[in-house]
């Protein structure tokens, strides 16, 4: 039978493996996951295998808190003792990683054939590392699964459709996963309580991106816009660490308290209840579509352009005063919600039957 290895290391990873990893157990295919270690903290990691049911890893490689360099060569060292060692028929890689990158080169140089689960996404700014990572990672791969249309036009932009690659538009396996854990998320959280968030409105923020917490200037302008809002919305923080490390190093205060990062249950109870959403996450700009919010991106692009386009999301940047300004105007709004750009919900089980087909 024929075996998959996937690589998982980030937050993001574990929650999209989640629906493949179902999907392929009830196919039959065989699976095993490689964790590369780079997110580790409890909530940051080991939380959604526990409560998203996913498939303990064969082997955690335990490589984080690395500069780009080192993480990504260490990770492909490692990588490619396990592929040696297991030689499965393909390696599954999801996003824009660190450990993306380093799964899919190890893979590609042993010939072993890679699956990039959310290919073509671009937002045209090569000074990201998500950027470098996803072209990269595309440009190896044998099966390219690209989540919307936008994404399948920008590989076709790119001449992929001269290279041995096919090019799939499956959905967004982050539309499953949604889907999935929102019929559940209900029951099996106590956030909504614990935070005492019933009957008042609150905005949900998460912020982490390197282009943010790295620019002293730019995190300042976001963190004081969050200060001047906080004045008269309540504001749901779940801070990433690698924000309050850089936060707590150069003195940046917020005037109202952060809460840790929360488990999948807990953050799509957030999701269900907010107001609105500010993020410069790429798996969160999308979830707010999915619960029918609206999302100030705090990024100058996006690689979500669907939502932009149809009026839902809002590029603000670190511009404090779009932010506050757009943070009042989105906080009345109401609309539909009712296109569908992100598929139908069955993007996992879209990939499993093309992985067994041509396996
Ligand atoms: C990584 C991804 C980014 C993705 C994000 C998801 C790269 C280049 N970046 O960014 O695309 O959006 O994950 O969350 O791969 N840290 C902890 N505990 C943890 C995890 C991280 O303390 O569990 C600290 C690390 O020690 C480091 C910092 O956070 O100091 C950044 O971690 P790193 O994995 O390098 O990048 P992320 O910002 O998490
Ligand atoms: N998320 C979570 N807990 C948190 C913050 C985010 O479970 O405290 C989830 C979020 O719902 C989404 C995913 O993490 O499914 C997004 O990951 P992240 O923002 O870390 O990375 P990105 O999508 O930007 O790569």
């Amino acid at each position: 039978m024929h075996k998959i290895v996937t690589i998982v290391g980030a937050r993001p990873q574990f929650i999209k493996a989640s629906a493949l990893s179902r999907a392929l157990q009830q196919s039959g295919i065989p699976e095993v996951l490689v964790h590369t270690g780079q997110h580790f903290d409890d909530n940051m990691a080991e939380v959604f295998f526990r409560e998203m049911e996913i498939p303990a890893p064969a082997c955690n490689l335990a490589i984080h808190s690395l500069t780009h360099g080192a993480m990504t060569g260490r990770m492909m060292e490692e990588i490619e003792k396990v592929l040696l060692e297991q030689k499965p028929s393909a390696v599954v890689v999801y996003g824009d990683t660190n450990s993306t990158l380093a799964g899919a080169l190890a893979a590609a140089k042993l010939h072993i054939p890679v699956a990039h689960v959310e290919a073509g996404l671009r937002s045209f700014n090569m000074r990201m590392p998500e950027e470098i990572n996803r072209i990269l990672t595309d440009r190896i791969s044998s099966w390219l699964f690209c989540p919307t249309e936008t994404s399948v036009a920008n590989l076709r932009n790119e001449g992929f459709g001269h290279f041995p690659a096919t090019i799939h538009l499956s959905g967004d396996v982050m539309y499953d996963v949604a889907l999935h854990y929102s019929r559940i998320s209900a029951e099996k959280s106590g956030i909504m309580k614990q935070l005492r968030l019933h009957g008042r409105p609150f905005a949900l923020v998460t912020l982490h991106r390197q282009e943010n917490t790295d620019d002293l200037a730019r995190l300042s302008q976001i963190t004081g816009a969050l200060n001047d809002l906080s004045r008269t919305l309540d504001i749901v923080l779940p801070l990433h660490p690698r924000t309050y490390k850089v936060m707590e190093t150069n003195g940046i205060r917020l005037h109202f308290t952060p809460i840790s990062p929360v488990g999948y249950f807990d953050m799509v109870e957030l999701l269900t209840h907010c107001s609105f959403v500010m993020s410069d996450s790429g798996g969160v700009q999308k979830e707010a579509f999915f619960f029918r919010k609206h999302c100030l991106v705090l990024r100058d692009e996006t690689e979500w352009t669907e939502l932009t386009d149809l009026g839902y999301n809002f590029l603000v940047g670190a511009n404090p005063e779009k932010i506050v300004a757009r943070a009042h105007e989105v906080a009345l709004m109401h609309r539909s919600f009712t296109e569908t750009p992100y598929g139908d919900g069955t993007a996992a089980e879209k990939i499993t039957d093309i992985l067994k087909s041509t396996l």
